[in-house]
């Protein structure tokens, strides 16, 4: 195969940025290419990723843990401050037991395999993430799409296909791309009407949306089916690194002897178990954090005159070759805006991909605002 002849020329310039933090841990000032500019594309909502709280608690861990959990979880990876974490996040969603995974990516090729029955189906939002799509794919029954939030569309599909197995409906809670919000509680109901199960993968809601930054479906309100899985992302606002997995303590115990990506891999580091129990801990103690990123959230949509449904703001730019110009034009004026281009996203909706977090001030968003104005 000539793997460079497949490479576009646009694909070829590559994009693998290396950073630098320049600033301290309230701040979103960091260096790129020689220069500083202002990061408005991590998913450290929270500002907790820098925090010093965060390194204090992974620091005491590697001193009496060490650095390597040395084994698989199942084996002789799980050590107390996994478990530590598993049972403060249980207690913060307020359900029976959670599981942690390596990452979010690990919990969705692991979870949705398993939970997965070959007599039954699964019906996935269109627009769901890249690794929700890979644990389809693994999936071994039928995978039906239903149009991005089209609950009517899912309708029909749950009552076209009938299965004698165990069907689940997919989605996230705020999609990764275009910042939106599934329609939950009618998921929530039609799965109930339907026999489905529910599998919400809240990566970027957990640890900042609703009152208590519980996510979308705490907030939001709506009846879960019996079966019912949610998955959370310890490496966006919680600012660390691994993934969860919530539910009933049997579904959890079922996907502990299922899910491959958990069974054999090696366990996450202590310290970063340590760190993200940490995390749990500020975001139940920190509420101002959340606060000002909703106060920003207020700004951007001031300064830009657009209406914003959380701290994911796709700017359309449609076409690689003007979203990386874009993108470049953006770093120019002090703003770092990654460029996301297709096929990530779909031919034509090509986008700068803008993330507020709580660590930007109003004149940084101001800033950006007159920035993309001018593009
Ligand atoms: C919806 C969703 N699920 C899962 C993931 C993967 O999470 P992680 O970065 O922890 O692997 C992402 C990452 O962007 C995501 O957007």
């Amino acid at each position: 195969m000539d793997y460079a002849a497949k490479l576009t020329e646009i694909q070829a310039q590559g994009l693998y940025r290396q950073l630098q933090t320049v600033a301290g841990p309230q701040e979103a000032r960091i260096q790129l290419g020689g220069r500083e500019v202002i990061n408005f594309c991590s998913n450290n909502y929270l500002g907790l990723a820098t925090d010093p709280q965060l390194a204090e608690a992974a620091t005491k861990a590697i001193l009496n843990y060490g650095w390597g959990s040395g084994s698989a979880a199942l084996i002789a990876g799980m050590m107390s401050p996994h478990q530590e974490l598993q049972q403060a996040l249980a207690d913060f969603f307020s359900v029976e037991a959670a599981l942690l995974f390596n990452s979010g990516y690990h919990a969705n090729i692991g979870a949705i395999p398993a939970l997965a029955d070959p007599a039954g189906a699964i019906f996935s939002d269109s627009l769901n993430h890249a690794s929700i799509i890979d644990g389809c794919r693994l999936a071994r029954c039928p995978v039906h799409i239903y149009e991005h939030g089209n609950t009517d569309q899912l309708e029909s599909l749950l009552k076209q296909h009938s299965y004698t197995g165990q069907c689940w409906v997919l989605s996230e809670s705020i999609f990764s791309m275009d910042g939106d919000i599934a329609p939950l509680a009618v998921l929530g109901t039609l799965a109930q009407q339907y026999n489905c199960g529910l599998y919400l993968d809240e990566a970027h809601a957990v640890g900042f949306y609703g009152p208590e930054g519980r996510g979308v479906w705490e907030a939001q309100g709506g009846t879960a089916p019996e079966l019912f899985v949610r998955i959370g992302t310890l490496g966006k606002a919680f600012g660390s690194y691994g993934a969860f997995a919530l539910g009933s303590r049997t579904l959890m115990d079922y996907l502990i002897n299922h899910a491959r990506s958990f069974i054999y891999t090696t366990a996450l580091p202590p310290a970063v178990a340590a760190a993200s129990a940490a995390a749990v801990r500020m975001i139940q103690q920190e509420p101002q954090r959340r606060i000002q990123l909703q106060k920003n959230l207020g700004l951007f949509e001031e300064y830009t005159e657009r209406c914003v449904s959380s701290p994911i703001i796709p700017w359309l730019v449609p076409g690689n070759t003007a979203v990386l110009a874009a993108d470049r034009k953006l770093l120019d004026a002090g703003f770092y805006a990654h460029a996301i281009r297709s096929p990530t996203v779909k031919v034509g909706t090509e986008r700068l991909r803008i993330t507020l977090s709580a660590m930007h001030t109003e004149e940084q968003i101001a800033g950006l605002a007159k920035a993309l104005k001018e593009l």
